[in-house]
């Protein structure tokens, strides 16, 4: 018999991630509100999946820098297995002791870009993956949305691995991002991406801070 997973005990802290298709801004906007969480007075941990664990960072380079072709099989198992660690290592821990998490990228990455974009089964992945993270699930997922295109016409640097594919898998990528927003509405909170910088960082502060005040969560402060 295989050997299964505890299940998470039971967890104090508000676990947030945010998500969206490339161009989106999500990994600055997700640094500004770890700061100014802060400075709000919370104990914050600002996380990047794949990308804050020593494994998560070599998995990272494989995934979006190797040459040769990968499967979409192998890419949603790399991507998971660098998830297992990022929650074993970092999330959980900060979980249990009442942080507040603040992820760019989880779960949700896999299911649209593997699943709706590379057209693996959308609900085996998405079983998969939360078994191998053991059901833990953000308390709220932001989504920064916006028009494929237009998000390319932001990224600057040289195009990685998944930001080369076609313009028609981004497209089904970010379709993907509003069905799963569609079918967990309680959790997901659409942020239209294509505004300026500043309005989408006014909005995700009035989200995030009300979110955080009506909600009586057992929150650690930094001071
Ligand atoms: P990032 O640059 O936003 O951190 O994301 C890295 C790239 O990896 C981005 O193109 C999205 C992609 N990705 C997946 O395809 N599946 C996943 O599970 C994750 C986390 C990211």
């Amino acid at each position: 018999m295989p050997h299964a997973p505890r299940p998470l005990s039971p967890r104090k802290g508000f676990f947030i991630t945010l998500e969206g298709p490339e161009g989106s801004g999500k990994s600055s906007q997700g640094r500004w509100l770890v700061r100014r969480l802060r400075r709000a007075g919370y104990a914050v941990v600002g996380l990047r999946d794949p990308g804050s664990t020593n494994l998560g960072r070599a998995l990272r380079r494989i995934l979006l820098h190797r040459k040769e072709d990968m499967s979409a099989l192998m890419e949603a198992l790399l991507f998971i297995g660098a998830r297992v660690q990022l929650v074993e290592e970092h999330i959980q821990p900060a979980l249990e002791q009442g942080k507040i998490v603040v992820c760019d990228r989880f779960h949700d990455s896999t299911v649209a870009y593997q699943g709706f974009g590379a057209g693996l089964d959308v609900n085996w992945l998405d079983a998969l993956g939360r078994r191998a993270i053991r059901d833990i699930t953000p308390t709220l997922t932001l989504l920064l949305d916006l028009p494929t295109e237009q998000g390319f016409k932001r990224l600057r640097h040289s195009h990685d691995r998944m930001e080369r594919k076609t313009r028609a898998f981004h497209r089904s990528v970010r379709q993907g991002y509003l069905q799963l927003a569609k079918r967990e509405p309680k959790r997901f909170m659409i942020i239209n991406a294509a505004q300026p910088a500043s309005q989408v960082r006014a909005q995700l502060e009035e989200v995030v801070l009300k979110y955080l005040k009506c909600k009586s969560f057992s929150l650690v402060t930094s001071h």
